[in-house]
C-alpha cells in the first residue's frame, strides 16, 4: 500500500524499526490494553492498564480473569467466558477490581485472538476509565433522587396538615361532649363508676390524638418554612416521641431517653426531626419481631456540637452492607415497603448541617450517631483557624 510504504520510508529516516514505533503507541496510549491466553490468564497488559488497577504486570501475569472483572448481574460474562464466540466490535460498560479490591468503571472492547486454523488464542481487551463519567451520573442520579423525596416529603407533609386540620374541629366536638356526659352524670346513676371511667377515658384519648395531629400540624408548617434557627432539643424530642411512641408500644418496643442536660442548637428543626423519624422508623422495621425490644435514643452536647445516638436491640449492620446502607435505593425491605432512600436523605440532611452522620460499628447493638454543630459556620470557622 501507498501509505504503508511512506509511514516505512519515515520509519528508514528517522531510523526506528517498525516494533518500535508499535512498542511506543502501546506505552503511550491513553487506553488500557490486557491480552489473556486462551485459559483466561493475563500474559500482557500496557502500562496504562497495569497502573489503572493499581497492580504490576508481574502480579498480573498470575491472575485469571475472574481475579480482574467484577462478575456481577451486570456484567455480559460470555464476552470473557466463551470469548470465540462474542463480538469483537461490542462495548461493555463494566467494573474490574483493583489491587486494593476496590472498583473501578471501565468501558471494555473484547477482541478473541485466532490462528490461521482459526483455533482460538486469546483475547484483546481495549479498556478505557470511565469512573469519572460514572461517578458524575451516581451524583446526578442522587440528586435526582433526594428532589424527588424532598418533593415527596413536601406533598406530604401537606397533606398531613390538611387531614390534621380537619380532624381537629371533629376532635374538639368529642372532646366537649365527654365533659359534658361527664356534667350531666347524676352521683345516684347506676354504673356511675363505669360511666366516668369510661368518660375520661374519651377524653385523654381525645386529647392523645390532639397532640399527634397538633405535631403533625407543625411538622407541615415547618415544612414550608425549612431554614436554620435557633432550637430546643427537647422541643425536637418530645415532637417525636408524640408521633412514634403510640407505635412503639403496641409492638412492645421500650423507649428509653437519655438527656442528661437541655440545650439549643442552630437547625432547621423539620429535617432533624424527620431524620429521627427516619431513625426511629428503620429501628422499629428491624426490631419489631425480635424477642428483645429496645431503643435508647441519647442526647448531649460538648462544648461545641450535639450528639445524638439511637441504638436499637438489633445485633448491628454487617460490616459488608454499611456502605450500602447509605446508598439510594438501597433497602432490604420488601418492594413497595421500603425506597431505600432514608438513610441517603438523613445523610444529606446532616452534611447540609456541618454535622457527620455515621454507624458506630463498635457497638454490640445497631448504632447510627448524629453528631451537629451547636452553631453553623462553627465547624468552619474552626476548620480555617487549624
Ligand atoms: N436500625 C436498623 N437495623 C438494621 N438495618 C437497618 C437499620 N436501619 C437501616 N437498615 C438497613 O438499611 C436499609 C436502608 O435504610 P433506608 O432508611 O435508607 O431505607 P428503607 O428504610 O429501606 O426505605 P425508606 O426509608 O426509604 O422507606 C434498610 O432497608 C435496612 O436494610
Ligand atoms: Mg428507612
Amino acid at each position: 500500500m501507498e501509505s504503508d510504504k511512506d509511514l516505512r520510508k519515515l520509519l528508514s529516516q528517522l531510523n526506528l524499526p517498525l516494533g518500535k514505533l508499535n512498542e511506543f503507541i502501546v506505552n503511550g496510549i491513553d487506553e488500557g490494553i490486557w491480552i489473556t491466553n486462551s485459559g483466561g490468564y493475563t500474559i500482557y497488559a500496557n502500562p496504562t492498564f497495569t497502573q489503572l488497577l493499581d497492580i504490576p504486570l508481574v502480579t498480573l501475569r498470575e491472575k485469571h480473569l475472574i481475579d480482574v472483572i467484577l462478575f456481577d448481574d451486570k456484567t455480559p460474562s460470555e464476552i470473557f467466558l466463551s470469548p470465540s464466540s462474542s463480538d469483537p466490535h461490542s462495548r461493555h460498560e463494566i467494573k474490574l477490581l483493583k489491587n486494593d479490591k476496590s472498583t473501578i468503571w471501565v468501558m471494555i472492547g473484547a477482541s478473541p485472538l485466532f490462528d490461521e486454523n482459526a483455533k482460538y488464542l486469546g483475547s484483546l481487551f481495549m479498556v478505557i476509565d470511565i469512573s469519572q463519567r460514572k461517578k458524575a451520573e451516581l451524583e446526578n442520579q442522587n440528586n435526582q433522587a433526594k428532589m424527588e423525596t424532598s418533593a415527596r416529603l413536601a406533598s406530604l407533609g401537606e397533606m398531613a396538615g390538611g387531614v390534621a386540620h380537619e380532624i381537629n374541629n371533629p376532635l374538639m366536638v368529642i372532646i366537649g361532649k365527654a365533659r359534658k356526659a361527664r356534667r350531666l352524670l347524676k352521683p345516684d346513676d347506676e354504673n356511675i363508676a363505669e360511666l366516668t371511667q369510661a368518660l375520661n377515658d374519651i377524653e385523654s384519648t381525645g386529647r392523645r390524638i390532639e397532640q399527634i395531629v397538633g405535631a403533625m400540624l407543625k411538622l407541615s408548617r415547618n415544612q414550608q418554612v425549612s431554614k436554620q434557627q435557633e432550637t430546643p432539643i427537647d422541643e425536637i424530642t418530645s415532637e417525636l416521641l408524640i408521633l412514634v411512641s403510640e407505635r412503639f408500644r403496641a409492638a412492645g418496643i421500650k423507649i428509653n431517653v437519655t438527656m442528661p442536660e437541655k440545650f439549643t442548637f442552630e437547625c432547621s428543626p423539620i429535617q432533624i426531626s424527620q431524620v429521627l423519624l427516619n431513625l426511629f422508623n428503620n429501628a422499629f422495621d428491624a426490631i419489631k419481631d425480635l424477642e428483645t425490644k429496645w431503643v435508647n435514643l441519647d442526647i448531649r452536647k460538648t462544648e461545641s456540637s450535639a450528639i445524638i445516638t439511637l441504638t436499637d436491640s438489633g445485633p448491628g449492620i454487617p460490616a459488608h452492607l454499611r456502605e450500602k446502607v447509605m446508598m439510594p435505593f438501597f433497602t432490604t425491605k420488601a418492594p413497595g415497603k421500603g425506597t431505600g432512600l432514608g438513610l441517603s436523605v438523613s445523610f444529606a440532611v446532616i452534611k447540609d448541617h456541618e454535622g457527620s452522620f455515621e454507624i458506630d460499628s463498635t457497638s454490640p447493638n445497631t448504632c447510627f450517631r448524629i453528631t451537629l454543630p451547636l452553631h453553623r459556620g462553627q465547624a468552619l470557622a474552626l476548620a480555617r483557624a487549624a
